[in-house]
């Protein structure tokens, strides 16, 4: 696995491959891998001749007063982690590099962008789709794998690719859990073992709901005041949100048809986790 620091040298590497008919995955991140990083870049691996895992923590996608500076960071533990699942290439570009005092260009899909985490953490998505445009302009993949566990970032980063005729294919993955079912996230590494345990209630409010709907609710309202009810029951556990949307619109459905996301969005100890379902019924 070659480490690479310089957007020049990347984009070198990659028209190379290119050249050499060889196809490109690439799975983006910010680093502290685990094992839901690892399962995107096992699968590039299995559909493409190369794979690229870049790992940026993107100042333009964290609001003012949330966790930049203290988001978990260890490259040397990622390195070992990149290479021994399969990624050929470690693009790990400079702040300085990726936005110089000259950086003016914003992307941004519309609509979607605006309900569940956007409307709780306003310019992120704005700050994801500026930077993944940029890493794809940088990497220039064939398909780039992203997780379910974002699936409103999965949804917009699809709307962009289609909307600027980008030719990448985007995949989207299952979640990977923890064995209590709580999902992974770089962001579970700020809970203390208790906590961790408490909010595996988020899932546990997930499966309630799909069970409801396999016993025949279709009511919304009725389902998503059951989960309330669960999620209240830990005190630690701030509701951010919990939506009942359609897939295309991200808007909220009042009735159960069709393909559905459930979502949750909570905070514990000012650390905000989200997770959700997909039902089709
Ligand atoms: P990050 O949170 O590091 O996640 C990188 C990728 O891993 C995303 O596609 C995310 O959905 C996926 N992922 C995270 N946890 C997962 C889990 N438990 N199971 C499956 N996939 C999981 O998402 C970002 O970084 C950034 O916004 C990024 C796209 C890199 C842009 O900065």
């Amino acid at each position: 696995m070659k480490l690479i620091r310089s957007i020049t040298r990347m984009q070198r590497i990659s028209r190379a491959l290119k050249a050499e008919k060889k196809t490109i995955g690439f799975v983006p991140t910010m680093g502290y891998l685990h094992e839901g990083h690892c399962s995107l870049v096992r699968k590039s691996v299995r559909e493409c001749d190369v794979t690229v895992m870049s790992i940026y923590v993107n100042p333009l996608q964290f609001g003012p007063a949330e966790d930049f500076t203290k988001y978990p960071r260890d490259l040397n533990r990622d390195a070992a982690l990149a290479k021994k699942n399969g990624v050929d290439y470690l693009f790990v570009p400079d702040d300085s590099e990726m936005y110089p005092a000259s950086y003016r260009t914003r992307v941004e899909v519309d609509g979607i962008t605006r309900t569940m985490c956007g409307a709780s953490r306003p310019g992120h998505f704005q700050g994801v789709t500026t930077v993944v445009a940029k890493l794809f302009n940088i990497v220039m993949p064939d398909s780039a794998y992203f997780g379910q566990k974002d699936i409103q970032q999965a949804l917009v980063i699809t709307a962009m690719a289609r909307d600027l005729n980008l030719p990448i294919k985007i995949k989207v993955l299952p979640i990977v859990r923890e064995p209590g079912g709580l999902a992974m996230s770089s962001r579970n590494a700020y809970l203390s073992e208790s906590r961790r345990r408490e909010v595996r209630i988020v899932y546990r409010a997930l499966t309630a709901a799909r069970g409801l709907i396999r016993r025949g609710e279709r009511r919304s309202a009725v389902i998503i005041a059951k989960m309330k009810k669960l999620l209240s029951t830990i005190k630690s556990v701030k509701i951010d949100y919990i939506v009942i949307v359609d897939p295309c619109g991200l808007l909220p459905k009042k009735k159960i048809a069709g393909t559905t996301i459930i979502a949750a969005a909570i905070f514990v100890d000012n650390v905000r986790l989200i997770d959700n379902i997909v039902i089709k019924v």
